[in-house]
């Protein structure tokens, strides 16, 4: 039987006590299913381009060790740079380099070589994220003919944006090597389509497909889900656990949460002015409302990371002093991360969930704290409309993150919804969880990817067709 190998910039090697990250609840589901072997960086920088095999059951993951220039120019460099702040729409942020391009390259070379020791003909090859895009271009370089998929978790910008970036000439048709790529939603497929057909002259009436014959290359949207009702159950525990309870006793009135990693794409900032203005807006609340804002801190040794959490602290403090007294602080600001158990449980304990991204591929905190509520008595999700969840969330109450008087009169919104409305939100937004659980997001993608058998016809993937009035 074909296996999938799995390559991924970060792998979640199972080691015990090791929280498992957003990739690998989405490919967990595949990891049970197939034989996988999931390849990447160790997450640990040496001389020596060390790389180690670990096995779990029939699965292997296999890790290499990233040297320092390469940690700096691939990772640091063009990958956190550049593409990710340009992929979220922040051409302001990206800071290019040469050197960092050809780290970048060279880490996807040294990728690619660690692939092909291991590959057989009928393996197929399954690529995430922004880190890797041109893998497919150097394994074909190196004769690869498996089938190679690509998915994008991060929003692609339009054209207007991605032209601006130095090289995307050479980057971004290099995606027409794999077969298949995939995004979260229309929107991002749809931007790349006219990227084709601009930058390529693809025609758009078939531009999800670029080449002929078996080596098409295909776009399809396949948004992320989550094990929804198992993170139901999970959090119908968690909710019970001392931890949930200490935090509950803690505060008086209720709890509204924000989760997200430290990252400008998240709007931490804007949120935090969104609910300054609520507070100055409603003093009927002050004492009835904690608003926990958990953030990990994330790749600190960039400089708008390391900036942006000085500003969230100054905030954070801006506001406990302007409105705190001895028995109440409106907020609370956590930069310890949580396990994925407690966070459900605090999820289902809150009144209020707020997500308001500038920008995000999908969001799947908002799925989290959706799936973790109690349907009897179900929490609010506010939701910034450019997070890719908005797209099957129509039922969260839908905020533009930049206006924080919309924002902050959400949350007025939310704190004062009547129980019939929260639970009809809730049922049609757990509905639509259903309906995209994350075991058909792998199966869909490695359907259209035809997994199995390489010449028949793709039948799973929704052919795109571009959006009226796209030139
Ligand atoms: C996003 C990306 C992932 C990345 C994660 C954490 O979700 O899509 O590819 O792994 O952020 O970022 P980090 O730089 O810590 O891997």
């Amino acid at each position: 039987m074909a296996r999938i190998f799995i390559i991924s910039n970060r792998v979640a090697v199972p080691k015990a006590g090791l929280q498992p990250g957003g990739l690998e609840v989405a490919l967990k589901a595949t990891l049970k299913k197939h034989t996988c072997v999931w390849l990447g960086w160790s997450g640990e920088l040496s001389d020596t381009a060390r790389t180690q095999t670990f096995h779990k059951g029939r699965n292997a993951y296999v890790v290499t060790d990233l040297g320092g220039d390469d940690f700096e120019e691939y990772y640091n460099g063009f990958a956190n740079r550049v593409l990710w702040p340009i992929f979220h729409y922040r051409l302001d942020l990206a800071e290019f380099s040469r050197r960092d391009l050809s780290g970048y390259w060279r880490v996807n070379n040294q990728f690619a070589d660690e692939l092909v020791q291991r590959l057989k003909p009928d393996d197929i090859v399954w690529v995430h994220d922004y880190h890797l895009i041109p893998l497919a271009k150097v394994l074909r370089e190196r004769g690869v003919n498996n089938r190679i998929g690509f998915f994008l978790h991060i929003p692609l910008p339009p054209p207007e944006i991605l032209t601006a970036m130095p090289n995307h000439d050479t980057l971004i048709p290099a995606l027409g090597d794999y077969d298949l790529v995939g995004f979260q939603t229309d929107g991002d497929a749809a931007n790349f389509a006219r990227y084709l057909a601009r930058e390529l002259g693809t025609p758009t009436h078939i531009s999800h497909r670029l080449g002929d014959g078996e080596r098409a290359m295909r776009i399809g949207t396949f948004p992320v889900g989550i094990e929804t009702r198992e993170f139901n159950r999970l959090a119908g525990r968690a909710v019970r656990t001392q931890l949930v309870g200490q935090v509950m006793k803690s505060i008086p009135g209720v709890l509204m949460i924000g989760v997200d990693r430290l990252d400008y794409s998240k709007g931490i900032p804007a949120r935090l002015e969104a609910y300054e203005r609520f507070l100055a807006a409603h003093p009927e609340w002050h004492g009835k409302i904690t608003y926990l804002q958990i953030t990990p801190k994330s790749r600190s040794q960039i400089k708008e990371y390391s900036e942006m959490a000085e500003a969230v602290n100054a905030t954070a403090g801006r506001i406990n002093g302007a409105y705190s007294n001895a028995a109440w602080s409106p907020m609370r600001y956590v930069n310890r991360p949580y396990s994925r158990t407690a966070l459900s449980g605090l999820y289902r304990a809150a009144k209020v969930g707020l997500v308001t991204p500038m920008r995000d591929g999908m969001n799947l905190v908002a799925k989290e704290f959706v799936a973790a509520q109690d349907d009897e008595d179900p929490g609010v999700l506010i939701l910034s409309r450019f997070a890719g969840a908005a797209s099957e969330f129509g039922a969260a109450v839908l905020v533009n993150p930049y206006d924080p008087d919309a924002v902050g009169a959400a949350i007025a919104r939310a704190m004062a919804m009547p129980l019939e409305e929260r639970r009809r939100r809730h049922s049609e937004l757990f509905a639509a969880l259903l309906r995209n659980d994350i075991a058909d997001w792998g199966d869909n993608f490695l359907k259209a990817l035809g997994t199995g058998n390489k010449l028949r016809a793709i039948d799973a993937i929704k052919d795109f067709v571009p959006p009226a009035g796209i030139a």
